[in-house]
């Protein structure tokens, strides 16, 4: 991880200094977003900066140059970073200002970023994985790709005390998604995924898996359902960036249950696998 983004610059990442009344520090007020890198290329990475665009148009932080010199950036760390598989992270705060709660509107933001490898986990697509099922205690905004994820990290601590991959969440009974990803529920030959709301972040993966599952012959009901509905399916799994389509084998906490590793998750595993070749290439 030599190189980082800071700002505009392409800097060692020993010469960048972040003031202590930066508002990411003091509020966690900021945006971020993860970009998949394969064999040396990015995968979609308009749809990662059209959703960072997004989240900052909500919260009213502008972009301190345009789009389309921060994708070179972007481009240009991988290839300093000479990263062949991995991640790209960016984020962008309010900046640096002294520490009041009252924000300006659309001050430029102040833009990090670094590239790292990383391996994709092919044993948990395989095998699949445990989760914890949990109440879903983050605020009514988890639409915006925020840096506050203070419920997320308290429900992955608690998935992994209880030696699970991951947590799902759920309010009231209707399940949302994971710590880190999306939830999909199979039955029969339809998916189910809650809606793209306030209450789920619209992962990426998810919007992809949506796409490439009709394509495939499936019906996609993007409606939230209860616990009952996911102790009925046939098959669940859960989608991000560094976790893809993950096979979700047992579920314990406020439900038990256990699911096979089912074919239609293998199916779109291979359908995904087949879109990230075709982009990539
Ligand atoms: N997390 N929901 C939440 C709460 C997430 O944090 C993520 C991704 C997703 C899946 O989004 P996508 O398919 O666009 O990666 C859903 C990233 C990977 C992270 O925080 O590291």
């Amino acid at each position: 991880m030599s190189y980082v983004l800071f700002n505009d610059q392409i800097t060692k990442r020993e010469h960048v200094n972040i003031d202590m009344e930066d508002r990411g520090y003091n509020f966690g007020d900021g945006i971020y977003e993860v970009i998949p890198i394969y064999e040396g290329n990015t995968f979609a990475m308009e749809e990662h900066l059209q959703r960072f665009l997004e989240s900052a148009s909500k919260l009213e932080i502008k972009l301190p140059y345009d789009k389309t010199v921060l994708e070179q950036q972007l481009n240009e760390l991988k290839i300093k970073n000479k990263v062949i598989n991995g991640i790209i992270y960016i984020q962008m705060t309010r900046g640096v200002s002294p520490r009041a709660h009252l924000y300006e509107r659309n001050v430029e933001g102040l833009i990090t970023g670094f590239c790292r490898e990383m391996a994709f986990p092919t044993e948990q697509k395989l095998a699949g994985v445990s989760v914890l099922l949990t109440e879903d205690i983050r605020w009514l905004r988890c639409d915006i790709k925020s840096i506050n994820l203070l419920g997320n990290i308290m429900a992955k601590r608690k998935a992994t005390d209880n030696d699970c991959h991951e947590a799902i969440m759920h309010r009231n009974g209707i399940l949302t998604e994971g710590s880190s990803s999306n939830l999909f529920i199979v039955k029969g030959k339809q998916l189910q995924t809650h809606p793209p709301t306030n209450l789920i972040l619209n992962g990426i993966t998810r919007q992809i898996v949506i796409k490439l599952a009709k394509e495939n012959g499936f019906t996609v009901n993007e409606e939230a359902f209860s616990m009952q509905q996911l102790l009925e399916a046939d098959e669940a799994f859960i989608t991000s960036t560094t976790q893809e389509i993950t096979p979700i084998t047992k579920i314990i906490g406020d439900i038990n249950a256990t699911f096979p590793v089912g074919t239609i998750t293998k199916e779109l595993q291979h359908a995904f696998k087949a879109f990230i070749d075709k982009e990539t290439k």
